[in-house]
């Protein structure tokens, strides 16, 4: 039997006439360019995040970035954030030309560990950048509490968490901004690259708009220095169409952790904690095992997709080596990062593939 790790196959033949004729209706509007279905994402988008205002982007990056230009971070300026995240969460602190600092993460939920924010603030520090990952948010309340103790932004990376909450909150919608990706891979993945930015303050959100559009009001005067970090409308317009599944793709995600949790319960497989304050959406569905290394070699000799998210915590990237940090610095972090092993989740999947997993990786590790 074959389980990869996400099957997109299977979710597009179950749109695909409706995808088809999302595309086509953009492509005879011939409007290529922002237009009525990027605005009617953005609104939808801001509405199921409880928040005011969205704006949509490039990626999950260019939110990222046009976020943090558009609270005009730069030189000088730090930011807190996890080294057990995607890059992308980094590289865009770095690109500004601000700095990253890390703090370890929580080893139970992989998300920064709050109690070790409080030391690594500074005069210097802006912002805090909380990575909700896996699908599951961070715990914002202690980080809440610091931030409007020092007067800090926050900016969500909610990248993988669209929808999933805190104490009934959504992701997104308790920082100065929420950033979303819409790669492929995510619960909401479009056809290609594509991202969003959520707030509830209006003022930025101006700013977000015209940031994206390389910081130009009116058209060709330049108010500040933007990008092109603009939503291709064929991008809205596939979401659109797959926007009203998420919350069904997403039980069934939640369904399928919770035949994994019995499955694995009382093994020596390590299941995800999820808080009692949060409900996740379950974007990756990760393991924690001694021997990670065999077993994937292991599971991928059976036609068992998995992959290691993360494999590397950003500290010990190369490219951030004049950062000064090394091996050692984030103990938690560097351990899960020999640990983690995400496995399939998606909604697609039969019992007869689950029970496949859990039958192989038992009988690997028993
Ligand atoms: C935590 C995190 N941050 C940022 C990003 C960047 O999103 P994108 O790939 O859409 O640029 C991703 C997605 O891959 C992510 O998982």
């Amino acid at each position: 039997m074959q389980v990869p790790l996400l099957d997109l196959k299977a979710q597009y033949a179950a749109i695909k006439n409706e995808v088809l004729a999302a595309i086509s209706e953009v492509l005879e509007s011939q409007q290529c360019i922002g237009g009525p279905k990027v605005a009617e994402l953005e609104e939808k988008i801001a509405g199921i995040s409880d928040c005011e205002f969205a704006v949509g982007t490039s990626s999950g990056t260019d939110a990222i970035l046009n976020s943090l230009m558009s609270l005009d971070i730069g030189p000088g300026d730090e930011f807190i954030t996890t080294p057990f995240t995607f890059f992308a969460t980094v590289g865009c602190i770095v690109r500004t030309g601000a700095r990253p600092v890390f703090v370890d993460i929580d080893p139970a939920t992989y998300n920064i560990n709050p109690e070790l924010i409080e030391q690594a603030v500074t005069n210097k520090t802006r912002a805090i950048i909380p990575v909700h990952l896996f699908g599951q948010m961070a715990d914002m309340d202690p980080i809440m509490e610091i931030v409007n103790k020092y007067n800090l932004a926050v900016i969500e990376d909610a990248a993988q968490s669209i929808t999933s909450t805190y104490k009934g909150r959504k992701a997104g919608s308790i920082g100065t901004v929420g950033c979303f990706s819409f790669f492929p891979s995510k619960n909401l993945g479009g056809a290609g690259d594509g991202g969003m930015v959520v707030t509830n303050d209006e003022e930025l959100y101006n700013r977000l708009k015209i940031m994206r559009n390389h910081g130009a009001s009116p058209k060709y005067y330049h108010k500040f220095l933007g990008g092109n970090f603009r939503l291709d409308p064929i991008q809205a317009a596939v979401l659109l169409v797959k926007l009203p599944h998420l919350d069904g793709w997403s039980e069934a995600r939640r369904g399928n952790a919770v035949f994994y949790d019995e499955k694995f319960a009382n093994t020596v497989v390590k299941t995800p904690y999820i808080s009692p304050d949060c409900v996740s959406i379950y974007n990756q569905y990760v393991i924690r095992v001694l021997k990670r290394d065999e077993l994937v070699a292991y599971l991928r000799e059976k036609g068992i997709g998995c992959e290691i998210y993360y494999p590397l915590p950003a500290h010990l990237q190369e490219c951030f080596k004049h950062l000064g940090y090394k091996q050692g610095d984030f103990p938690e972090a560097e351990k899960a990062a020999e640990q983690v092993l995400a496995i399939p989740v998606y909604p697609e999947l039969t019992d007869e593939m689950k029970d496949y997993v859990v039958e192989t990786i038992m009988s690997f590790l028993c």
